[in-house]
């Protein structure tokens, strides 16, 4: 006969709990316990947390992205129209859009704080240089989302967003071809700046997030610099850290839904050609100015210069020092580009060259 395998003394096995079996059977089926890997204890701070805040706002995006293309229709006469009608005739249509709308600013933000973060601790060193760039493909790739979002909405500012663009696409020739009207003359720009903006750009940053995500699982997250000795640090479980980064989205969402009641994204009118009544959203207001002071092709050369520069960090920076205070070089380059970039925002914010 077979021994007990609980003894008297330890008292009968207790059955598992219902929501214990539950997971158990999922895990038997999904393998969700290998989440469980150990990561260290500074991995949980918020600083530590941007990238998993950048990737909830994307999310936000989606879910109210899709809820709100059901109304909405990219023909050219009807564009504007469709999102007034979203606004006033759709359930929770004027909510959705402001939360789509304060999610894509947020994205934004967390994804420069992010990079930040990122720069700031080195953690683009080897051997994450490759992630470094998956993340600048990221950032461009949001960049033009929220580009080709300000387009759909078609009144006066999505309008001369548009028309900018289409200069910059004319000194770009054969490279800007996809961003004019001259690819498909039967097709209405509109339609395929909302092809990419619905279906290319979104489904080209997930992408990218499995493979940003992947990278991140097999180096590990980086060590913090200032912490000298990393074995001292009392590693938890992934999941630890996924609800803690819940926490926060939590937070988030809080905050970008009071900011979508009180302060709902404008629609002006239809748009009307050749006038140039509007600014464009903040994170373009860095190269603003620079149609007006050098041409159109300075424009095209000032975001291709500042992305390349992005890019190439972890190549520029080949040293293996990551405490900021011993990297004395890039960041007084980084800090002079930094203030550069805001000098020229506020003062377009301030001078507000076309009213608004
Ligand atoms: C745009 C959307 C982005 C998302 C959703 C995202 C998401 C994440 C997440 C969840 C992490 C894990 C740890 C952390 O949060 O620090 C991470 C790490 C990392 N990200 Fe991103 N990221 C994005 C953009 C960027 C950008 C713009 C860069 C740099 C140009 C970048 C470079 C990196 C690097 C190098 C790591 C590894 C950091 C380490 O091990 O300490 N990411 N990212």
């Amino acid at each position: 006969m077979a021994a007990p395998t609980t003894s008297a003394a330890a008292g009968p096995a207790r059955r598992p709990s219902a929501a214990r079996r539950a997971l158990d059977a999922i895990d038997e089926r999904m393998g969700i316990r290998a989440l469980e890997y150990p990561v260290p204890e500074h991995a949980n701070n918020l600083g530590w947390s941007l990238g998993a805040l950048t990737a909830i706002s994307f999310f936000i995006l989606l879910a109210t992205g899709i809820y709100i293309a059901q109304w909405y229709n990219p023909m050219p006469e009807l564009a504007n129209q469709s999102v007034r009608d979203i606004m006033t005739q759709v359930w929770l249509g004027a909510f959705a859009r402001g939360l789509h709308f304060w999610a894509a600013q947020a994205m934004f933000v967390l994804a420069l704080l992010h990079m930040l973060r990122v720069f700031l601790h080195a953690s683009y060193k080897r051997p994450r240089e490759g992630n470094w760039v998956v993340g600048a493909a990221m950032l461009l790739l949001a960049f033009l989302a929220v580009f080709t979002g300000t387009v759909l909405k078609w009144d006066q500012e999505g309008f001369e967003a548009l028309s900018h663009n289409l200069d910059v696409a004319g000194v770009l020739g054969g490279l800007g071809v996809w961003f004019s009207t001259d690819l498909a003359a039967n097709v209405p720009i509109i339609l395929r700046l909302y092809t990419a903006h619905a279906v290319i750009l979104p489904g080209l940053i997930f992408t990218l997030f499995v493979l940003h995500a992947l990278l991140v699982k097999r180096h590990k997250i980086s060590d913090h610099p200032a912490i000298a000795h990393p074995e001292v640090e009392e590693p938890a479980p992934f999941t630890e850290h996924l609800k803690r980064a819940s926490a926060y989205g939590l937070v988030l969402l809080g905050v970008l839904t009071i900011l979508s009641v009180l302060v709902p994204p404008v629609l002006g009118p239809t748009p009307v050609e050749g006038i140039e009544t509007t600014r464009p959203l903040w994170m373009f207001w860095w190269f603003f100015p620079f149609e007006q002071w050098f041409g159109v092709p300075s424009v095209a050369a000032a975001i291709a210069a500042l992305f390349g520069l992005i890019f190439l960090v972890p190549f520029l920076d080949r040293s293996p020092r990551r405490r900021w205070q011993e990297r004395k070089v890039s960041m007084t380059i980084a800090a002079v580009l930094f203030v550069l970039l805001v000098a020229i925002s506020v003062y377009v914010w301030i001078n507000n060259p076309f009213g608004h």
